[in-house]
């Protein structure tokens, strides 16, 4: 069964642990780098077209008014392959209560009819919110998993379970 890892996650200013503070990698993209490396799957980010700010609150309200707005903000490429996957891991920062809009984007694009789902959701207190929900939604005909949620700040303390569930 063919893997692919399908991530997004935003480096720059983000809090943790109650204070704010500049990351050079997201904690989603580590712990999909983790999940790649334990599983041998490939690895795709979904890139905004225009990054949302640098700054942790300009950044969340920009996030906000694309959920309110039901916005499809612009992505820089979605896989082009996607027939020669029968699993998709499904990686994500929990925004506002569900998935960053630009995933929304990319997903629509994307056929997941007869493929298996593993929803990932890294968040610092909301765990899955309502994503997998949403997931089901604009992903029609794909088998969902239940998800893993963890937490941001611990992303450096997340291989065990990481690995346990990734073997479920
Ligand atoms: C715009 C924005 C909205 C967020 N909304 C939530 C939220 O509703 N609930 C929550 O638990 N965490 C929320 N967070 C925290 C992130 O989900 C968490 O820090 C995550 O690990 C970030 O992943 P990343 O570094 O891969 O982008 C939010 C963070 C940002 C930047």
């Amino acid at each position: 069964m063919k893997e692919l890892i399908l991530y997004f996650s935003r480096a720059d200013e983000n809090y943790f642990g109650g204070s704010l503070k500049y990351i050079e990698k997201g904690n989603t993209e580590v712990v999909a780098e983790r999940a790649a490396a334990l599983t041998g799957a490939d690895l795709f980010q979904v890139v905004p077209a225009k990054p949302y700010a640098a700054d942790y609150n300009t950044c969340i309200e920009q996030a906000k008014k694309d959920l309110q707005s039901g916005a499809r903000p612009e992505v820089e490429g979605v896989p082009e392959n996607m027939s020669q996957y029968d699993l998709v891991t499904i990686m994500y920062p929990n925004y506002c209560g569900t998935l960053p809009m630009h995933m929304f984007t990319a997903l629509e694009q994307l056929d997941f009819k007869g493929k298996t789902i593993r929803p990932v959701c890294t968040h610092e207190g909301s765990k899955m919110g309502r994503s997998e929900a949403d997931l089901a939604k604009c992903c029609p005909g794909a088998r969902i998993k239940k998800g893993l949620a963890i937490q941001g700040s611990s992303v450096d303390r997340c291989e065990n379970a990481l690995k346990k569930w990734l073997e479920e």
